[in-house]
């Protein structure tokens, strides 16, 4: 079986395996990396659930192969929070604002909602109901999920406050 090399660092921590060229990047993270926090619904793109930073970009890691990610940095959910377990705005606003119910798909949101604050600290309902078309959630609906957006935005800009306190690649 011929594998390939890949380097990549994940949450800040450089990692350097030797991968088959069909291994997604989603499976690597989950089966070779232990972050299983990245889930993974559909597999084919439409769910969100799979969502990581790759460079700091929201991008499915159902549809990348773990080659495709060489030399770049990912930040999964396990690099969100802050090493000693500080929720980010992002995490604490979907708890505060009723977010989540099963939770399944939260780590997706949790991620395009990083992101899109990132790059836009004050959305509008449409602004955020756009960034996250590409994130199903089959339980809880989407009000909580657009309210925790918002409040997250305030609390960021209220403390200047990064969207993760964790391992952020930007
Ligand atoms: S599991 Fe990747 S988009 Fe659904
Ligand atoms: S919280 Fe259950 S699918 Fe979204």
């Amino acid at each position: 079986m011929h594998e390939e090399p890949v380097r990549l660092s994940v949450n800040g921590t450089a990692i350097t395996a030797a991968v088959e060229a069909r291994l997604t990047l989603a499976d690597f993270l989950r089966e070779r990396c232990g972050l299983t926090g990245t889930h993974l619904g559909c597999e084919h793109g439409a769910c969100g659930a799979c969502t990581v930073l790759l460079d700091g970009d929201a991008v499915r890691s159902c549809l990348m192969f773990a080659v495709q990610a060489d030399g770049s940095e990912v930040t999964t959910v396990e690099g969100i929070a802050s090493p000693d377990g500080e929720l980010s705005p992002v995490q604490s606003a979907l708890r505060e604002c009723h977010g989540l119910q099963c939770g399944f798909c939260t780590p997706g949101f949790v991620m395009s909602l990083t992101a899109l604050l990132r790059d836009n600290p004050q959305p509008t309902d449409a602004e955020i109901r756009e960034g996250l078309s590409g994130n199903f959630c089959r339980c809880t609906g989407y009000q909580g999920i657009v309210a925790a957006a918002h409040r997250a935005a305030e609390v960021m800009r209220a403390t200047d406050s990064p969207a993760s306190t964790g391992a952020s690649p930007r």
